[in-house]
């Protein structure tokens, strides 16, 4: 079931009508179908039931307290890669014993309260933060179970921005070093080898790189099993591509077929960190269109949703289908190229940027002033890369669930724009 859809020429969220919602929160707004969330979790959880993961919903693509909070319920953990997001994840009232924390850059302190956390695991990116590690469990008196992050060197066909997995790039350890590092863990006390973590890129649209990834890693887990390590876990992180265009992506049970058998061939545990795949499709922003303008041969849609809301286009040249919340033409299916009934747009934000592009030459209806348009496939990586660049007030946060909704963050004030900040007196 399709949780935002066009019904009687307009667009609803479940049950719920979007322009109300924009009528009563204003724009541009964050709205989220609570179903869709939970049903993206449920499709994870029943593909890969075999293997009974451990899913550790990647905080970094929607750290919403709401949907934290959400996740846990319905039986999700967490990944997390910040002192932030571990709190964000304790506020939420998550459980952290399942917690993966993961991240290149992790200071004493982050180090310190995810042994105060008695997190799951850390996925441990280097030697040099091994030896952090060990030195702050020495400290604590306790025992630091990590996972060593291996960089496959594995192409998983991302954008440039978005791969981890290959050589060259900043993550993890290169796996010829895996053997050698193991042993460093075997001598210290301090730390236990509990498994390898992999994260090859995100989004991806294949199958074919989870299945190299998972060969190597069950290769790997049992030379450290043959060298005396009690190494159980296998975390191949997220990256489960999504639709963003049409019918691109795989769904879970691809991913699961070719990644479940070899896990359980090999005896291993199966850590998932999925962010995109939950929360992506369970997220649009509408806007409200300000002026169009035609200008140097192009008509131009200026509407109130920037790239400080949503970066993804500008940064990634990612598409994100758009259209009006009441078109006055049927949304199409397939929303690249031409559309008849209408004309090639720019849709473009208010920021002081040429790159402040929502879409470019992309075929839509006729809007004017006051008019709502949906940027949909907005839930991941919206909300959490947005900015007050312009110092513009982000938008509110909205969440139905059937024909109800709430609030789940408020639209910021100019008060809160510099609240932090001081002046000499
Ligand atoms: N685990 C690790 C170690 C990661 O680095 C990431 C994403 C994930 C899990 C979750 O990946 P997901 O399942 O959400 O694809 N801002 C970019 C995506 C950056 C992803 C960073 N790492 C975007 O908007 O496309």
């Amino acid at each position: 079931m399709d949780h935002f859809e066009y019904r009687d020429g307009e667009l609803f969220c479940e049950e719920v009508r979007i322009a109300d919602l924009a009528a009563e929160f204003g724009t541009p707004l964050w709205v989220y179908s609570q179903n869709a969330l939970l049903s993206n979790l449920r499709e994870i959880q029943i593909a890969f039931a075999d293997a009974e993961p451990v899913i550790c919903y990647s905080v970094k693509a929607n750290s919403n307290l709401s949907i934290l909070k959400l996740m846990n319920e319905a039986g999700s953990s967490f990944d997390v890669v910040s002192g932030g997001e571990l709190y964000r994840v304790q506020q939420a009232g998550g459980d952290t014993t399942r917690v993966a924390f993961a991240g290149v850059g992790k200071t004493d302190a982050e180090i310190r309260f995810g042994l105060e956390s008695n997190i799951l695991m850390f996925n441990v990116e280097s030697e040099a933060e091994l030896d952090a590690i060990a030195a702050v469990a020495g400290d604590m008196g306790v025992v630091a179970p990590v996972a060593l992050r291996l960089n496959p060197n594995i192409d998983a066909k991302t954008h440039a921005k978005t791969t981890t997995g290959k050589k060259g790039n900043k993550f993890g350890i290169d796996i010829e070093r895996a053997s050698e590092l193991a042993a460093k863990v075997l001598a210290d006390g301090r730390l236990s080898l509990v498994g390898i973590h992999m994260h090859l890129g995100s989004p991806i649209l294949t199958t074919e790189p989870y299945a190299m990834a998972v060969k190597k890693g069950v290769e790997i887990v049992n030379e450290f099993r043959a060298a005396g390590h009690d190494t159980n876990w296998i975390n191949l992180g997220g990256g489960f591509g999504i639709n963003y265009k049409q019918n691109e992506a795989p769904p879970a049970k691809a991913f699961a077929d070719v990644i479940v058998p070899a896990i359980r061939e090999a005896g291993c545990r199966l850590a998932l960190e999925p962010g995109r795949f939950i929360c992506g499709n369970a997220g649009v922003l509408i806007s409200s269109v300000t002026f169009t303008k035609r200008e140097g041969g192009k008509l131009f849609v200026i509407q109130d949703a920037a790239m400080n809301d949503l970066v993804r286009p500008a940064m990634y040249d990612a598409f994100h289908r758009i259209w009006p919340v009441k078109p006055a033409v049927e949304a199409p299916d397939d929303y690249e190229g031409e559309i008849p009934g209408c004309e090639p747009v720019d849709v473009v934000g208010p920021v002081c940027e040429s790159g402040d592009v929502l879409a470019k030459a992309r075929w839509l209806p006729e809007t004017s002033r006051g008019d709502l348009i949906c940027t949909f496939s907005a839930g991941a990586y919206g909300t959490t890369m947005s900015s007050n660049y312009n110092s513009r007030p982000r938008g509110a946060e909205v969440m139905v669930s059937g024909g109800t909704h709430r609030i789940i963050r408020r639209r910021e004030t100019y008060e809160d724009l510099v609240a932090n900040e001081m002046i000499e007196s």
